[in-house]
């Protein structure tokens, strides 16, 4: 069983990564009160919505998102989810958002929540995954995604918007993923 998984972070702290379960609303909805407006900015949806988080929580087990949470003392401290399609040409490819709490960036745990992206990926059978970042704003996500031997597929010039309109390139980042040894 791989949940709950525990993780050491930098700095000696611990945190529990384990699926977002039906009555974690009020906690996830906490969780992204306290993300900074300007990295909310660049979600495909308004999380401070609460039909939003409530629409996640109708999806969970729906089988074509998968999220995960990391805990630390109770409180969500980080959030990342799996998205898959059921049909067609897109079916065989996974994409994904990560989400950490601004205490606990830099020590690990966006490392630790993509590495469980990748395995989940895996499972269910996903043999390429995809994520979108921001240029010059998601850096962070960039170097992680490197280091896992992400590989640029496309960057689109100018593509997105911040808060205060200048644009910004969007750069898609790709991942092959190899069947398991015990598959051949
Ligand atoms: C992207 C994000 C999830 C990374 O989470 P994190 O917990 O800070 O990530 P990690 O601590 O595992 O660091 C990942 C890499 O970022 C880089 N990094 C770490 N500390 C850094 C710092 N102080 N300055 C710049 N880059 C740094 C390193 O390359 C690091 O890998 P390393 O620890 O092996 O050297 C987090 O920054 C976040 O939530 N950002 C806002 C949302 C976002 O950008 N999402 C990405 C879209 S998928």
């Amino acid at each position: 069983m791989r949940y709950p998984k525990e993780v050491v972070l930098k700095k000696g702290w611990e945190a529990i990564i384990r699926p977002l379960q039906k009555n974690d609303e009020a906690l996830l909805r906490r969780f992204y009160e306290d993300i900074p407006e300007e990295d909310r900015w660049f979600m495909r949806h308004d999380v401070t919505d609460p039909a939003v988080i409530a629409r996640w929580m109708e999806d969970i087990d729906k089988g074509k998102i998968f999220s995960i949470v990391a805990l630390a003392d109770d409180l969500i401290v980080g959030h990342a989810s799996l998205h898959m399609r059921d049909f067609g040409s897109t079916r065989h490819i996974g994409r994904f958002r990560l989400m950490v709490l601004p205490q606990f960036r830099y020590i690990r745990l966006g490392t630790w929540l993509l590495l469980d992206l990748i395995q989940l990926a895996m499972d269910k059978g996903v043999s390429e995954v995809r994520s979108d970042f921001v240029v010059g704003i998601e850096e962070a996500a960039i170097e992680a995604a490197q280091k896992f031997d992400f590989f640029e597929k496309a960057i689109l010039k100018d593509y997105v918007k911040d808060q205060r309109g200048n644009p910004h390139d969007l750069l898609i980042m790709v991942k092959r993923l190899h069947k398991q040894w015990g598959d051949f």
